[in-house]
């Protein structure tokens, strides 16, 4: 018994060797094709570590094209490579910190002054914290990631009085390098102008990556938190082309990678094939429309349900008529009052936006012109699985 269990541990541990490491927070050593941007970042510091002023900076890019992994990576070994600098390195997340209050109460906390997290005036906050700032005669090196949530959520006036302060602080003393990160394109735009001239950040561009780049990523990956020899190059290669054809996002071809070596693990194989990776990608697409869904309100839920229903049906490319007749169907099962026909089509539109399903316009039908479901982002059978598994019939 003991020998068999012995047996069943080294085989259901073939593929992965690390699962940390095919962590979305991991961030190796080296970042395959970002060295000219970790340069770039890395070169912009060095005069507030040489005690000098340094600009401000904004990186943009979509998600997952290594802003985050970039800023990390680049404070870290500074901070390891000159300990005396007189630099001080914070990085804050504004999907938690998004409010301008919420960041300068973070600031506090991290220049160890103790204020409650809320009901506290915010020029108090503020004044605790220049007063800190000031004192510890050290550059500040502030890292706003995913900024664009702060400024959406609570305006621009946190980045306006930011960079203002360097113009308020003496020369010769040590200011504020204000870091924004961003995945929306337009965020400067956003901006007031004043708070843009202030700010004049020094823009960073992320661009998607291309299929050698994730490529390099994938094997890296593999490399450290794999087991040797336990997958095919082709099927890293087919991830990387694939993910680069769609959208070049890094997070998604490693999201891939750590499905398809579950999968490999659960199924008892010794190696990753394309086979395998093929599925990987209709699990984790599975698994993103799942949260999408529950992140949905009822009325929407009903309405995909009832596009599903019909097209489960072979029904072709049902119009906004048909859906709507078995939405109400659905309705009366959940005992809610069906919205109307016009807010239906409306949800039609934002599922067609969040990429639940795509509408497109028939013209000139023996209705006129309508609206129509061309398909789903699954297969029917898929989507109605999903929501068998979330309690809807
Ligand atoms: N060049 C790279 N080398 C190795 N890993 C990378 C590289 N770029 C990104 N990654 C990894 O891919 C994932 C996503 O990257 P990251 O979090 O940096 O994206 P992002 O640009 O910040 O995206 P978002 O806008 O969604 O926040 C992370 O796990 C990160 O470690
Ligand atoms: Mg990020």
């Amino acid at each position: 018994m003991e020998g068999y269990a012995d047996v069943r541990c080294d085989y259901q541990r073939r593929i992965i060797r690390d699962r940390r490491i095919l962590r979305d927070s991991y961030i190796p050593k080296e970042l395959p094709g970002r060295q000219s941007e970790v340069e770039k970042f890395t070169n912009l510091l060095l005069p507030a570590i040489n005690n000098e002023p340094s600009l401000n900076i904004v990186f943009l890019g979509k998600p997952g094209t290594g802003k985050t992994a970039v800023a990390k990576r680049v404070i870290t070994d500074l901070s390891e490579k000159f300990p005396s600098a007189p630099v001080r390195y914070i990085y804050l997340n504004c999907s938690r910190s998004n409010t301008a209050y919420r960041v300068m109460y973070a600031l506090n906390r991290e220049y160890g002054i103790l204020v409650p997290p809320s009901g506290y005036p915010y020029d108090e906050l503020y004044n605790n914290f220049l007063a800190a700032f000031k004192h510890t005669r050290q550059w500040l090196v502030l890292i706003l990631d995913e900024v664009d949530l702060l400024v959406r959520r609570d305006g621009d006036r946190l980045i306006y009085s930011l960079s203002r302060l360097n113009d308020e602080i003496g020369y010769k003393d040590p200011g504020i390098v204000l870091v924004g990160i961003s995945n929306t394109p337009n965020f400067l735009e956003k901006l007031d102008p004043r708070t843009l001239s202030s700010f004049s950040p020094e823009r960073m561009y992320f661009y998607p990556y291309r299929a050698h780049q994730l490529h390099d990523i994938l094997l890296q990956r593999a490399k450290e938190g794999l087991h040797e020899s336990s997958w095919d190059d082709g099927a890293i290669s087919f991830i990387a082309a694939r993910v680069a054809a769609e959208s070049g996002d890094a997070r998604r071809a490693i999201d891939v990678l750590r499905m398809a070596a579950e999968l490999a693990e659960r199924d008892g194989l010794d190696r990753i094939t394309t086979e395998i990776v093929k599925r990987a990608f209709k699990s984790v697409d599975e698994e993103e429309v799942i949260i999408t869904i529950r992140s949905l309100p009822l009325h929407h839920r009903l309405v995909l349900l009832a596009a599903t229903k019909l097209l489960l049906r072979n029904e072709e490319r049902p119009g906004t008529g048909k859906i709507y007749y078995q939405y109400k169907r659905l309705t009366r099962d959940y005992y809610v009052r069906p919205l109307t026909l016009r807010r239906v089509s409306g949800i039609l539109r934002e599922l067609d936006e969040q990429g639940l399903l795509s509408i497109r316009m028939s013209y000139g039908g023996s209705r006129g012109n309508t609206k129509v479901v061309d398909g789903l982002v699954l297969e029917p059978a898929e989507m109605y699985q999903i929501f068998t598994n979330m309690g809807f019939t």
